[in-house]
Formats: C-alpha cells, structure tokens, sequence
C-alpha cells in the first residue's frame, strides 16, 4: 500500500522552479525560466516589486546589488535604469552565493533578453508562449513604501492575460504568494477566486492547531518547518489545506515532503527532482 501512495505522490506533486531554473542559471532571469520549461517544471516561482515608475519586476533582494553589476534600490530605480544592467554575469563568475556546478547555462552576452532584468509582463508571455500549461507562483514581496501598489498593479497585469478571474481557484495556473496575510487579503479582495499562498518560515503559536489566516488556502511552510514540525504539516492537511514547501533541494528532503503528500516541491533544481520522481 505503501509504494502505491508513494508512487501516486510521485505524479500528483507539483515541482515548481524556484525562482526559475536557479541552481543552474542566474535567477530571475528569462535563462533561469525557459531552462526550467525545458526542464519539465510544473510551476515558475518568482518574487515581485514595483519599481519607482511602476513597473512589476521580478527580483528578489530589495536592491539590485546581489543579482546584478548594479547598485541601488529596485523602488528607488526606473525600469530603464535596470534595464541597462546585466542580471546574468555574477553567476559565472562562480561567487559564493551563486556557484555554477554543473555549467548547464552559458551567459552570451549577445543575448542581452536572457539576462536582462524581468518584468513580469515578459513572464506571462513566455508562459503563455510554453506551449504546454505551465503554472506560475507570484510571490509579492511588501516594501512598504508601495503598500497596496504591488497588489494593485499585479492584478492589472493578470486581467490583460485573462488570468484574474478563474472559474476556480482549483483551476487556476496563477497562485498568489506572500509572507504578509494583509497582502494575501488584498488579492483576494480584488480577484475572490485566484488562491493564495501563506508564506511561512517559522511555526507561530497562533498557527499551530493548523489554521491558515481567513480566506487562504494553501500552506507554504519553509522545510525547515517540515523537517522540525511533520506534526503541522498532517494538521493542515487535514484541515484541507495545500501544502507547497520551499526550498527543497536536498534529495533527503523530497523523500521527506512525498511521504507527508506536499502538494507542490519548490525548488532550485527542478531537473533534479523530477528526476528523482521518476518523471
Ligand atoms: O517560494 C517561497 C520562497 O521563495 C520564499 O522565500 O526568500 O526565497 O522569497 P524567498
Ligand atoms: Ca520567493
């Protein structure tokens, strides 16, 4: 009985590229994305901020220093001001928080879209553009100097893709993520049928009989709440919610997460835990 639930798990578990395909190509970037639809990735994470004219970029870090050979503060910057970095370079050059194993992505600096910086708006068409269906995990990230705009202008941007509206949350391709439940609530606010994600990298007390904030459906834990709390993980299910962990990259862990039935396996190596499902 055991190996048959297994190997359902195997099939009924969505991976999803954190951040793209990011273990093998800088992250955020339109190589990270087309490497993970290569892949075979179910889903695309990526995270969102408003740029000082009010654009929707995809960058994780609220400055640009990490990622890019710029400096600065995504919401202080102008999309053309990031359009002129390059978001690609600092992976082969090998630093420390991005080292290349495996060079499974060469940077050509002709191609300057593949590591140019990303809007969202250049996401949804390379999915609409996939060819197969590929979801897509938004996670809003909440500076406070655009409280409410980030929400605002995602859900603009959905409507132009016909993505704001699904029949049902179930059917949706388009999730919305975010550690902050008013986030989440504003959503859900503007477009009651897409699903939410509740962002968590610790347990809080308030949460531990398994109950999610109003309105949200999915659970998404950090592993290390998985591996810390199993216990949790079984209560939310049971209260019948999704359950989508990040960042699982450890092959220890994957065995983990299909034991517990995780609903979705974000990861920076997409490839690899597909692989590892048989997939
Ligand atoms: O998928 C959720 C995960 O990405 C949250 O953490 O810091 O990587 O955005 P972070
Ligand atoms: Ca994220």
């Amino acid at each position: 009985h055991h190996d048959a639930v297994t190997h359902a798990r195997q099939h009924l578990t969505q991976v999803v590229a954190h951040r793209g395909a990011s273990e093998d190509a800088p992250e955020h970037t339109l190589a990270a994305y087309r490497k993970a639809i290569e892949d075979g990735a179910d889903a695309l994470e990526c995270d969102v901020r408003l740029t000082a004219d009010g654009h929707l970029v995809c960058v994780h870090d609220r400055r640009v220093n990490r990622t890019s050979n710029g400096r600065g503060a995504v919401s202080a910057m102008e999309l053309s001001d990031l359009a002129a970095l390059d978001f690609g370079a600092w992976k082969t050059r090998g630093s420390a928080a991005g080292r290349m194993e495996e060079p499974d992505w060469e940077h050509r600096p002709e191609d300057r879209e593949a590591t140019s910086v990303l809007t969202l708006e250049r996401l949804l068409e390379l999915v609409a553009d996939a060819g197969r269906r590929v979801e897509l995990a938004i996670e809003t990230k909440h500076p406070t100097r655009w409280a409410g705009q980030v929400e605002e202008r995602l859900l603009l941007l959905l409507k132009r893709f016909g993505l704001d509206a699904p029949a049902s949350p179930e059917e949706s391709p388009v999730r919305v993520m975010s550690f902050s439940a008013r986030s989440l609530h504003r959503v859900r606010a503007a477009a009651p049928t897409l699903p939410t994600v509740y962002l968590m990298q610790f347990v809080s007390p308030r949460l531990r009989d398994g109950r999610l904030p109003t309105g949200v459906r999915i659970a998404g834990p950090s592993i290390r709440i998985v591996r810390s709390h199993p216990g949790y993980i079984e209560r939310l299910k049971q209260n019948g919610h999704q359950v989508h962990v990040w960042t699982v990259n450890d092959p220890r862990d994957v065995d983990l997460c299909l034991g517990l039935g995780v609903d979705a396996i974000i990861t920076n190596r997409p490839r690899a835990v597909l692989d590892q499902l048989g997939r």
